[in-house]
C-alpha cells in the first residue's frame, strides 16, 4: 500500500526541532496488513493552504491509498489541520475522530482537546492524528482495524 504521511508543525518545518511524530507513523503502520508499504513523507507549517496542498498532492498526484497527518488538531490559534483537511475531503468519516477521542480519553484526559477528523477523497483515506509520537502510537493502535477495512473498501469499490 502507498501511504502518505504529513507532519504539520511550524517548529519542525523551520528546523527548530526534530520531527519524531512522522517516523512514529511509519513505525506504527509498518506491519499493517496487507504489508509491503511504500511511504511518502511531507513536512509542512501550520497553514491551511500549505496543509491542503500537501494532502492534494498525496491524494491526486501520488495516489496514496492512505494519508495520515500528525499535528495541528488542537485548540491553539495556529492549529488548522481539521479545517484544511475538510477542504479536500469529499466524504467525512466521523467515527474515526469519535472513537480516537473516546478511547484516548481513557489513557490521556487531554485527548478531548484534539479536533482530529478523517474522511475520503477519491480512493484515498485521510486520517488526522494529534502531534506527538505517543499520541500517534496510541491512536493508530485504536484505528488500525478500521484503516485496514476502510482502505480495502476503497481498493475494491
Ligand atoms: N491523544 C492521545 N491518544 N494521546 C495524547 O497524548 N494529546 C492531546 C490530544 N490528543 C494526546 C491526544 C493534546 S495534549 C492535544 S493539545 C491535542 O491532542 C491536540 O494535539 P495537536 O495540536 O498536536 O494535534
Amino acid at each position: 500500500m502507498k501511504i502518505g504521511r504529513v507532519t504539520i508543525s511550524d517548529r519542525a518545518s523551520a528546523g527548530i526541532c526534530e520531527d519524531l511524530s512522522g517516523p512514529a507513523i511509519e513505525e506504527s503502520l509498518r506491519d499493517l496488513p496487507p504489508g509491503a508499504h511504500e511511504f511518502v513523507s511531507r513536512l509542512v507549517a501550520d497553514t491551511e493552504p500549505g496543509i491542503a496542498d500537501a494532502l492534494l498532492d498525496l491524494a491526486d498526484r501520488e495516489h496514496c491509498e492512505l494519508i495520515v497527518t500528525t499535528g495541528g488538531t488542537g485548540p491553539s490559534l495556529r492549529d488548522v489541520t481539521p479545517e484544511a483537511t475538510r477542504q479536500v475531503l469529499e466524504k467525512e468519516l466521523p467515527g474515526f475522530g469519535e472513537i480516537m477521542r473516546r478511547e484516548s480519553f481513557a489513557i490521556t484526559p487531554t485527548a478531548i482537546l484534539s479536533r482530529a477528523i478523517a474522511g475520503i477523497r477519491g480512493r484515498s483515506l485521510i486520517v488526522n492524528l494529534p502531534g506527538n509520537p505517543k499520541a500517534v502510537r496510541e491512536c493508530l493502535r485504536i484505528l488500525s482495524p478500521a484503516i485496514v477495512e476502510g482502505t480495502r473498501h476503497l481498493r475494491e469499490g
